[in-house]
């Protein structure tokens, strides 16, 4: 008898599905294992008011392969100019689920992000007043501060001064890559969550950097040293509610990856869930994959766990997932662990 693990149906709370061709292609990889993702706003350009959102919403109902059954939820990128009552329009209406914090410079397509927090305190004040989640890029473009550093930083110098000028403000530290930032999430209230990615429970910055540079492992955050990797994975399979699963797949085309100045972003769609069922079973945890995958994210956003359940299958031989993904924007490489997979997930 082969090993099962049937939970209910996963959700993403940190996605980056692009637009027309890439999404036509990355949609499908997201929509067969899960059932709402929470969809990132950095395009080019950004999606920054309501009826940005609404359009880019519509763009991905008409992308979405028949007989799919997800739900995209949408985001609204903050900048200096964003209006506080069209985001608590866009809120009132049941458009969107958070608004998202991008420091300017901080990551892929941030340059329309926040320089000068000041800025913004009249949408987080509305924010905070209406209950409308906030999630954090969070890392300081100061290029005095190391690259490794920059998430601790951003909690001493951003974050926690944010948080203690807005009460009430609900927080996700989205992609947390440090025991700094697991210890953060740790000491606040029920008004605060992190996601962690995949790849971040799988890879350390040796694995970037340690006998060739490995491009398709770049993203930002960047994978900090092992001591870190390993407070992430006691996290995420700690089944503590503030932790959930934000894979921030994120695609990029190969030669953008392959290139004198590298894209960041990893692309783990197609093959995330069996590399958790991976990370989780040996940390003896699999009975607390569905609390990080499944149900910690839908109480966070206050909506109801998924009614229907997917079931992964531990295979007596390594199951077979595409390297590569054509699409037409260019050929886009998934995520490779560096180990075989077992677990096959089955619809
Ligand atoms: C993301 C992207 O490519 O949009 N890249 C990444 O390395 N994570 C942006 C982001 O989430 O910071
Ligand atoms: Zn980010
Ligand atoms: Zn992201």
């Amino acid at each position: 008898m082969s090993q099962t693990l049937t939970l209910r149906r996963p959700d993403d709370w940190h996605l980056h599905l692009r637009d027309g061709a890439m999404l036509e292609a990355v949609l499908p990889e997201s929509a067969r294992h899960f059932g709402r993702a929470i969809i990132m706003p950095n395009l080019v350009p950004p999606v920054v008011t309501g009826a940005d959102a609404r359009a880019y919403r519509t763009r991905i109902m008409e992308a979405m392969p028949t007989g799919a059954c997800f739900t995209p939820l949408m985001t609204l990128y903050l900048t200096e100019d964003t209006d506080p009552a069209d985001v608590a329009a866009a809120h009132r209406a049941g458009l969107i689920s958070a608004v998202k914090l991008y420091p300017a410079g901080a990551t892929t397509n941030s340059h329309s992000g926040v320089r000068d927090f000041d800025k913004v305190r009249g949408v987080l004040e509305k924010m905070a007043e209406i209950g409308l989640t906030l999630c954090v890029h969070g890392e300081v473009t100061d290029p005095a501060v190391d690259i490794f550093d920059r998430e601790a930083v951003f909690i001493d110098r951003v974050l926690d001064p944010v948080r203690r000028k807005t009460p009430g403000l609900r927080v996700v530290m989205e992609h947390v890559t440090t025991s700094e930032g697991i210890a953060y999430a740790r000491a606040g209230g029920d008004d605060l969550a992190a996601t962690i990615t995949t790849h971040h429970l799988v890879i350390n910055r040796n694995h970037i950097l340690a006998g060739g540079i490995r491009p398709h492992y770049y993203c930002l955050p960047v994978a900090k040293r092992e001591t870190h990797r390993l407070a992430l994975r006691e996290a995420a399979t700690s089944g503590e509610a503030r932790f959930f699963l934000g894979t921030d797949s994120a695609p990029h085309p190969d030669h953008l990856k392959e290139h004198p100045c590298g894209c960041a972003g990893c692309f783990t769609a197609t093959n995330t869930m069996s590399i958790l069922a991976h990370v989780f079973e040996e940390e003896g945890a699999l009975d607390r994959l569905e609390r990080f995958a499944s149900l910690n994210g839908a109480a966070f956003y206050g909506l109801p766990p998924a009614e229907t359940t997917v079931t992964l299958e531990k295979r007596a031989e390594p199951c077979a997932y595409p390297a590569k993904i054509e699409t037409g924007a260019g050929t886009v490489t998934v995520f490779d662990p560096g180990f075989p997979l077992y677990w096959a997930f089955k619809d």
